[in-house]
């Protein structure tokens, strides 16, 4: 797909969070072949160079920096946060995220609080770096990548066991976004959040402790949606505007439902107390 040249993403850096392999691998690669100049963001940094040599090889003109960076160090991330507040930053891919899959009283706590600081702390303190600059240069975009495990971990069919506080991390990246795109709507700044269903990457080959070992990127066996495709339902969906990209959502109308329970519940703001938690005693 060709970006519309007046599109937000038309042009600037990009700094890909997660591009040493999977959904980040894939964006960086449509950006550069786009025209944009990369930061890529990750900590495997021998496979961000081998990117960005590919990349600068076949892209002539495209200029790739990388930075080997813990997302979950907070004197890594302050660097990185400190790239994603420079004035070239047009584009924001928080992308980076780990699972700590495991039954949750038993998971090592350090590695929830792992989970926390890449999909939570990290996504949070970069958009925070680079949106203030895109608003005082009129343009910009955040992408930020969710999954479809933020919706109904709790109902059935298919609740979530040992996804507790993945699937927390990404509820909360799905209504941070959705919250700050209504907040920046006027602004010619987008925000999407990006909801995968299962997808064919390395992410289930580890929970997210240290990277999965070896240079050549590794896929999982449980098959899902090729990268490319999540990346092309993303670009697709900044340039109609949908702010809840989920890639496998054939009745796309589903997200405004979800909207319209939401409402609902949002109506019981009103100061009353429900009839069901009064005293029966006193009723
Ligand atoms: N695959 C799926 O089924 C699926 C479904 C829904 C949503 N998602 C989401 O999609 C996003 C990308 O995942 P993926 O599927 O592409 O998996 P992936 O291939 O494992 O990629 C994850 C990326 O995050 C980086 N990363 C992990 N921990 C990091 C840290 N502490 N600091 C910096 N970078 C770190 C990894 O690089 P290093 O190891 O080199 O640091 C890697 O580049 C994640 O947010 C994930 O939650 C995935």
């Amino acid at each position: 797909m060709t970006i519309d040249p007046q599109s937000p993403l038309a042009r600037g850096t990009a700094i890909v969070t997660g591009a040493s392999s999977g959904i980040g691998q894939a964006y960086a690669r449509r950006l550069a072949a786009d025209g944009h100049n990369l930061v890529l963001v990750a900590r495997r940094a021998d496979r961000l160079r081998a990117l960005a040599a590919e990349l600068t090889g076949t892209h002539g003109g495209v200029r790739v920096e990388t930075l080997g960076a813990d997302l979950s160090d907070s004197e890594d991330l302050d660097r990185v946060v400190r790239r994603a507040a420079e004035d070239d930053i047009d584009v924001l891919v928080n992308n980076a995220g780990i699972n700590g899959y495991g039954p949750f009283a038993e998971t090592d706590p350090a590695l929830l609080e792992k989970v926390l600081a890449v999909n939570v702390v990290a996504v949070t303190r970069l958009a925070r770096a680079a949106v203030p600059g895109m608003l005082a240069r009129g343009r910009g975009t955040v992408v930020n990548v969710a999954s479809t495990l933020a919706f109904a971990g709790s109902l059935p069919p298919g609740p979530l066991p040992t996804r507790a506080v993945y699937g927390g991390t990404k509820g909360y990246v799905v209504t941070f976004s959705r919250t700050l795109a209504a907040e920046l709507d006027a602004s010619p700044v987008r925000v999407q959040v990006l909801c995968p269903g299962l997808t064919a990457t390395e992410f289930h080959l580890t929970q997210g402790q240290e990277s999965v070992s070896g240079d050549q990127a590794r896929v999982h066996d449980d098959g899902g949606m090729p990268v490319e495709d999540v990346v092309t339902a993303s670009l697709r969906a900044l340039e109609t505007g949908e702010v809840v990209c989920v890639p496998g959502l054939v009745d796309g109308a589903a997200v405004d439902r979800i909207t319209e329970a939401e409402t609902g519940l949002r109506a019981s703001s009103a100061g009353t107390l429900a009839p069901r938690y009064r005293d029966p005693a006193q009723q």
